[in-house]
């Protein structure tokens, strides 16, 4: 959850600043850009060259910087931030951020910050106690700041009891769980499914498709990123999830994904069918190599189950139904057509008559239709964009 996002780490005047360097590094190691501000006070707890070597950016403790004349910009820095977190906060910058005090660059960053502010407190036990503070925590949680609570134990002074910071393990918790909270699709159950499935002919020989799996693999990893628990159903295909949180079902034959999709779609809030399902199957499997013959071969094909159509079936009111639609003629016809006969809520469609779209390619080209005809044209993207731009439509039709 903290991948990619830009941390501003305030560090104020605590004993407990020396956690801070493992925040730090546990920020870095989830793939978050971290800036480290202290303020003066916390440079007496931790050096700036710690924190700055384990950022892998310069530490800001000033306004200016006295050597070149530079300021700081604290209002740039302000506006960079997806985050401002403040670990430790001590008592004095919470009486501080509460009464809009601003004698030090954290404050200026504090009150120039538009994104979300996070403060875990640490202080001694009556301190922590104090009506002041207490009333300073109100204060801080109508303006909108999010306390993570500190935890009970051992404080510096020799007391027991609250005010102790969250250990950084715990503060990484809090932050992943509280940005995936309100992501769109949090507490959404999504099934997907993607690339081919292989029919077997014999030990050795299948019936397959060209589909490389990439639509369903970049749409699984942005229903994730939008907070969804996902489950992907793939056939066989060389692609992996981006995002770990991704649980994958793999399958070979069209006749697996049924299974694996009747198995998961109950309990699910919507599906999305992107794999390239067999429409036939050999009759019967040899159980041994097939010889070569001397004329002419034929293998005998049934129709495969129309797992998409099954679902549709047995979709409640509630749940979201897509499919997708490869077309090379009377394309909307057609997709209108699979649209009402598979009781889907939207389809998407893809025509091989646009150049970009299509197996195996990196990009693609949609128009989106829904059961209330509303139809809408995508230009050619990549396919991490065109997934984005279906989860949204999923994210537009879930039940909040
Ligand atoms: N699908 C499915 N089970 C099948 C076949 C397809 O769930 N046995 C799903 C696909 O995942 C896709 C949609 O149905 O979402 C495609 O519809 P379909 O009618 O199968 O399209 P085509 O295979 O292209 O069929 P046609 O040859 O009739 O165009």
């Amino acid at each position: 959850m903290l991948a990619n996002k830009n941390i501003v780490l305030g560090v104020c005047g605590s004993i407990a600043a020396y956690k801070s360097a493992t925040l730090v590094r546990l920020m870095i190691k989830a793939g978050a850009n971290v800036q480290v501000v202290m303020t003066p006070d916390a440079t007496n707890f931790i050096t700036p060259l710690t924190l700055s070597t384990l950022s892998k950016k310069p530490v800001l403790v000033e306004y200016f910087i006295a050597e070149t004349g530079e300021w700081n910009n604290h209002v740039e820095l302000g506006l960079w931030a997806d985050l401002l977190v403040i670990a430790p906060a001590s008592a004095n910058t919470l009486a501080k951020m509460a009464n809009g005090l601003c004698d030090n660059l954290l404050m200026a960053v504090y009150l120039s910050a538009k994104c979300p502010v996070y403060f875990a407190p640490a202080m001694d036990l009556d301190m922590w106690k104090h009506d002041a503070t207490t009333e300073n925590i109100s204060r801080l949680q109508s303006f909108g700041n999010i306390l993570i609570p500190p935890g009970s134990g051992e404080l510096a002074s020799g007391l027991h009891g609250e005010g102790r910071m969250a250990e950084p393990e715990e503060i990484i918790a809090f932050l992943s769980s509280d940005i995936k909270k309100k992501l769109p699709l949090a507490n959404k159950k999504i099934l997907v499914s993607a690339g081919p499935t292989y029919e077997a002919i014999d030990p050795v020989r299948f019936i397959g498709n060209h589909s490389s799996g990439k639509m369903g693999f970049a749409i699984a990893d942005q229903l994730a990123l939008m907070g969804a628990d996902v489950t992907l159903v793939s056939g066989p295909s060389a692609q992996v999830s981006k995002q770990h949180s991704v649980t994958r079902i793999d399958v070979t034959s069209a006749a697996e994904m049924l299974e694996a999709c009747l198995a998961n779609f109950k309990s699910s809030d919507a599906c999305i069918m992107s794999a390239a399902v067999a429409d036939y199957t050999p009759v019967t499997v040899a159980s041994q190599k097939i010889k070569k013959k001397e004329t002419n071969f034929s293998i005998d094909l049934k129709k495969t189950t129309d797992i998409l159509g099954e679902l549709g079936k047995l979709k409640s009111s509630k749940q979201v139904l897509a499919g997708f639609a490869l077309e090379t003629n009377d394309e909307e016809k057609n997709a209108i057509d699979k649209l009402e006969r598979k009781n889907l809520d939207f389809i998407v469609l893809n025509s091989l008559n646009d150049e970009g779209a299509g197996f195996k390619k990196d990009t693609n080209k949609i128009t989106i239709i829904d059961r209330n005809g509303e139809k809408t044209a995508f230009g050619l993207k990549s396919k991490a964009d065109v997934a984005r731009d279906i989860c949204l439509k999923i994210a537009e039709l879930i039940t909040p």
